[in-house]
């Protein structure tokens, strides 16, 4: 029996991942950067015994079978290939916060699970090796193997596709307010989600601008300039649900609650509040501000219309193994 355990966080993206090169690799369009959340997490133990008939999965003590199953399975067996460990496995993985409404749990879930099963298997990668496999189970889980703020370097193949770390948790003190709108799971994944973009006349001129983007987010972060970094991720949030709602047939992600959100953050920046909004594939609206305007944020969304609840969070660290007693 070789088993271990790991954590890791989920990520908001600031500039979004929205449609594949290559969906079986998920080799991303365009690069993206996001803010690891603290707090917030998903805590998985993998055990690859010879003990078990097939691979099992449970997600919050509930067993998986069907399509996630086997999405797990197919993840395990890039693990198996390279350990040469012909062995079925159980994971039984705990999320701390609500599952599949635009707080990207297959981010912290495959990037806890390449932890765990990497050390299950004794195999010593690299962070850049985990990160591009994190990728395979889920493209933005590739983002949360690093800690801080991180960078998806595109790439073009397997091999330099892959996040970076551009600066660690401590160097900018943000919170993201999560706005929560809705618990219900969306109805349409993101995998779903990321065939669609090319139907969108709009992506390819989100593509093209994205280094463009990518820049001004990048400097932002590194000079801890929240105007510029409000405007851009305001943009990019825009730029990819125009995408989306322009998509053959079109995504709506929103909810009535979420556009109340969504016009009352810049009115408030406008009179001194420093705050941005930003919506993954979800209608949940991520309000991210410097952490000593998080009180006034966190307490504005609760007063608007249809906000059920507000969680916080702080810029989070790595993926990390941990004590098996702890899970
Ligand atoms: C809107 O990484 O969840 O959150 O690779 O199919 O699992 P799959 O997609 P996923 O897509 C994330 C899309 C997004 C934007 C982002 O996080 O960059």
């Amino acid at each position: 029996m070789q088993s271990a355990s790991a954590i890791a966080h989920p990520n908001i993206a600031f500039i979004k991942y929205w449609g594949n090169r290559d969906d079986n690799l998920r080799l991303p369009e365009n690069g993206s950067i996001s803010m690891n959340l603290d707090g917030l997490s998903t805590r998985t133990q993998v055990t690859f015994s010879a003990g078990l008939p097939s691979d099992r999965f449970t997600l919050n003590g509930v067993s998986v079978t069907g399509p996630g199953l086997e999405r797990v399975s197919r993840f395990l067996d890039l693990f198996r290939r390279l350990s040469g460990v012909q062995l079925p496995a159980e994971v039984q993985s705990t999320n701390d916060f609500p599952t599949g409404a635009g707080i990207a749990s297959s981010a912290a879930a495959f990037s806890a699970l390449s932890q765990a099963a990497a050390a299950a298997l004794d195999l010593s990668l690299t962070d850049q090796q985990l990160s591009r496999l994190a990728r395979r189970g889920s493209g933005s889980a590739c983002r949360s193997v690093p800690g801080g703020f991180v960078e998806w370097l595109p790439g073009g193949s397997d091999e330099d596709s892959f996040a970076v770390s551009i600066a660690p948790p401590d160097h900018w003190d943000l919170t993201d307010c999560i706005a929560i709108v809705s618990n219900r799971h969306k109805p349409v994944g993101s995998t779903a989600g990321h065939a669609l973009a090319k139907t969108s006349p709009l992506q390819a001129a989100r593509v093209a601008d994205t280094p463009r983007r990518l820049e001004i987010c990048r400097s932002a972060i590194l000079q801890r300039d929240f105007d510029a970094l409000s405007s851009v991720v305001e943009l990019d949030s825009n730029l990819m649900h125009a995408v989306m709602m322009s998509s053959t047939p079109p995504l709506f992600y929103w909810e009535p609650a979420s556009l109340n959100v969504m016009k009352s953050v810049p009115f408030w920046r406008k009179h001194g509040v420093p705050a941005c909004y930003t919506l993954d594939a979800g209608p949940n609206v991520h309000v991210i501000c410097p952490s000593a305007a998080a009180g006034t944020v966190c307490q504005r969304l609760e007063q608007i219309p249809g906000v059920m609840r507000v969680l916080k969070a702080g810029v989070g660290g790595p993926a990390r193994r941990l004590d098996p007693s702890l899970v």
